[in-house]
């Protein structure tokens, strides 16, 4: 039998509870906006990476479309600038130009035949806009080279996503030796025409190690070589095939890769992944001090299993290098969807999801509840608000705490974040209403209330207990359900 709800304020529940009360994160850091459970809520994963809150800073958030993901990592970032942070970010759909000016830099544009050039295999050893850096020596004292190491993951990754399979060993040794000839061939800068011709055409010595002809070899490496063509030839040349456009600062505090022109390409992953290696190809610096590297969009890059498991040896890093990488998906299934259930492609996604200790959850779809609360632990309590937060309203899980945090956005920073224009172009400058019709028409409609929750919406704690959301505000407690 279920008792009856004893239905309380929160301010007589602070009273009867005093000693259920979680402590907040501390406030040091950016502020994020309101705890709904009491305060204002800051976050900073170095700070509490520091203080041994987290073991590691990564995070990744997730929301259906509109419920203000992209607003609140602009937002966050414009103001970690202020504490000194650095941040690259992958801008598939070319949002993140406004926050790059407001922070004094302008957006990397990249398009096919355009004039800037990014090598993904650039040895990242010594740019002069970053000379303060201690230079990659290229050794990691054991023997092996790291960059080497480095590229031959990116050439896999990328010849096996745009194959859309997992290569064989013949195709893997291919391209191993086409970049040591290629490498060769450029002086120790390769690029990738160098290795496609290395591919179609392997050196004498390359086919003699692994004691086949060369016309076998080529054979083994034909179809990588054509699908890699494509960033060289094809319809995709012009960003990804030469060395670096010389003087392309990555000294800014903001550096924002624009890939927004072949957003609707069929090959969008091979070109993010071609963007990010680059951008971590710099990530061993020692001067670069807070860096917060953002995916937007990265469902995109989930869907082959080659490269999330590149995403996931990436992130890795993150704590060497003192990277803090940020994420951006729809729905929680957007990890899974890389292959069926059960399959070890999941292992991976969940991989990526071990090594993020911070999840920010914005409203999700009623089909998603049972993925979520699986994958991300979530309490009965939270999978029920799951589907009544309104925009800008998020599930924050830091470590093992709960936060409900209704990201705040100053008038200030409107102009940034805004990606409604078209859809509500009547819509007034600095109208800072969290509970305004998403672009998608779908459920935040709804108005929200006081408490980011939309109408009618509940926090229920354990057992019996409802909190009154136009109290919630009031509540010291912060674990949720
Ligand atoms: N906390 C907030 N308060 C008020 N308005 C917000 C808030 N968060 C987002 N918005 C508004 O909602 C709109 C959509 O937000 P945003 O682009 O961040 O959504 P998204 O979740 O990234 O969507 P998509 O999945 O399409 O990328 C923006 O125009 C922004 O101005
Ligand atoms: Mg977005």
């Amino acid at each position: 039998m279920t008792p009856p709800a004893h239905r309380a304020t929160t301010a007589n529940l602070v009273a009867a509870y005093p000693f259920v009360a979680g402590g907040s994160l501390g406030k040091s850091g950016v502020v994020v906006g309101r705890d709904l459970l009491g305060g204002t809520f800051c976050y900073d994963p170095f700070q509490l990476y520091q203080e041994g809150f987290l073991t590691n800073p990564n995070m990744v958030v997730f929301g259906q479309i509109g419920r203000g993901k992209s607003s609140f990592v602009k937002s966050y970032l414009f103001r970690q600038i202020v504490f000194g942070a650095r941040c690259w970010i992958i801008d598939p759909k070319g949002e993140y130009s406004a926050l790059a000016r407001a922070c004094g830099s302008a957006p990397v544009k990249l398009y096919p035949g355009g004039r800037l050039r990014l090598n993904p295999l650039d040895p990242g050893s010594c740019t002069p806009d970053l000379g303060s850096g201690t230079p990659d020596t290229g050794s990691g004292g054991n023997g092996v080279d790291p960059r080497g190491n480095r590229q031959i993951a990116l050439l896999t990754s990328l010849a096996s996503t745009c194959l859309d399979r997992q290569l064989l060993p013949g195709e893997r040794t291919a391209l191993e030796l086409a970049l040591a000839d290629a490498t060769a061939r450029c002086g120790g800068m390769p690029v990738l025409p160098s290795v496609v011709e290395a591919l179609l055409s392997p050196s004498a010595a390359s086919a003699e190690t692994v004691h086949i002809s060369r016309g076998d070899l080529a054979q083994e490496g034909r179809d990588a070589a054509l699908e890699l063509r494509r960033l060289v030839h094809g319809d995709l040349r012009g960003m990804f095939d030469a060395e670096t456009t010389p003087g392309l600062s990555l000294n800014e505090q903001m550096v924002v890769l624009d890939l927004s022109a072949v957003y609707g390409s069929d090959a969008l992953a091979a070109i993010m992944v071609c963007a990010l290696a680059w951008l971590q190809s710099y990530m061993t610096q020692a001067a670069l001090g807070k860096l917060f590297i953002v995916i937007d969009e990265a469902w995109a890059i989930m869907a082959n299993l080659s490269v999330a498991r590149w995403l996931q040896a990436s992130w890795k890093l993150a704590r060497a290098h003192g990277v803090a990488n940020m994420a951006i998906f729809h729905r929680v299934s957007d990890l899974r969807s890389v292959d069926d259930e059960g399959s070890w492609r999941v292992g991976l996604a969940q991989g990526l999801l071990a090594d993020s200790e911070t999840r920010v959850i914005y409203g999700q779809p009623p089909g998603e509840a049972g993925v979520a609360q699986q994958e991300l632990s979530l309490s009965d309590t939270e999978v029920h608000l799951l589907e009544r937060m309104a925009r800008g309203t998020a599930i924050w899980k830091v470590a093992q705490r709960s936060f409900l945090v209704r990201h705040v956005l100053s008038a200030a920073e409107m102009h940034i974040v805004d990606t409604d224009a078209h859809m509500a172009g009547h819509r007034r400058a600095g109208d800072n209403r969290a509970g305004s019709a998403g672009p998608d028409g779908l459920t935040d409609g709804a108005l929200a209330g006081p408490d980011g929750l939309t109408d009618g919406a509940r926090l229920h704690g354990p057992g019996a207990v409802e909190l009154e959301p136009a109290r919630l505000p009031y509540v010291r407690g912060r674990d949720i359900g």
